[in-house]
């Protein structure tokens, strides 16, 4: 798991640096799935439940699963949130960010920190003996602090042989409750946080999922270990 998270890492790294105006949606996709063979891994979300590319790139508004698009071109002040997967030797690294494109307002900055910030919250509280509500209270009430709302309806999750496994790791919930985490637990640790409201839509496509009130969203995620030695990162490049 460490190899495929790092291969996802550095794929995410590389899709990130593409991330400028004028560049398409679809050529970071190509680059990623490129690099991401090169190293002898497969992509993990290209044919899941028939999703057609290897990056969900979700542009401002688009909260996840934006797919990937000729006709989509980045502008000069988006924010782009690229979601990717690894699998290599039969394990899955699942790993997300939200990156500028060019000068952004002040307000998207803080989204994207503040989501980030949320993230790093929730892994903090990825120790044995601790519960995935721990996990979940750390990310919310960061996020919210903050005067924004989490996605309701899109969870973390395990991770592992499968791209998706128990337990869900909600980024909303009660400190104390919910599944034990063990040493050898591997999760995906996944905010979406939007700027308004924290309800989402699905496009006509059947997965582009929006903000309902048009508001932008920002999506960080990392795969990670529960050790006997507290959390390790699995997806850093
Ligand atoms: N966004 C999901 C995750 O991080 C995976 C997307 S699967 C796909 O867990 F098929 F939509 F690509
Ligand atoms: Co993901
Ligand atoms: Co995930």
């Amino acid at each position: 798991m460490r190899e495929a998270g790092r291969i996802a890492g550095r794929a995410l790294q590389l899709a990130g640096e593409m991330v400028a105006p004028g560049v398409s949606t679809y050529e970071i996709d190509r680059e990623t799935e490129r690099f991401i063979r090169s190293c002898g891994a497969t992509p993990s979300f290209k044919n899941y439940q028939g999703y057609p590319a290897t990056a969900c790139i979700s542009v401002n508004d688009q909260v996840i699963h934006g797919i990937p698009s000729k006709h989509c071109i980045i502008q000069a002040g988006d924010i782009v949130s690229i979601d990717l997967g690894a699998f290599y030797q039969g394990y899955h690294g699942d790993t997300a960010a939200t990156f500028a494109a060019g000068e952004i307002s002040p307000d998207a900055q803080r989204l994207m920190d503040v989501t980030k910030e949320s993230l790093m919250k929730g892994i903090a509280m990825a120790h044995a003996g601790n519960r995935i509500g721990d996990i979940s209270y750390a990310v919310q009430s960061h996020a919210e602090a903050a005067g924004f709302s989490v996605v309701r309806s899109f969870v973390g999750h395990g991770v592992g042989t499968q791209l998706h496994e128990a337990p869900e790791v909600p980024n909303f919930g009660t400190a104390g409750r919910g599944v034990r985490l063990m040493a050898g637990m591997t999760i995906a640790i996944e905010p979406m946080i939007n700027m308004g409201q924290c309800d989402v839509r699905v496009l006509q496509d059947g997965w582009t999922t929006v903000t309902k009130d048009g508001s932008l969203s920002a999506h960080f995620e990392h795969t990670v270990a529960i050790t006997t030695d507290g959390p390790v990162l699995l997806t850093q490049p």
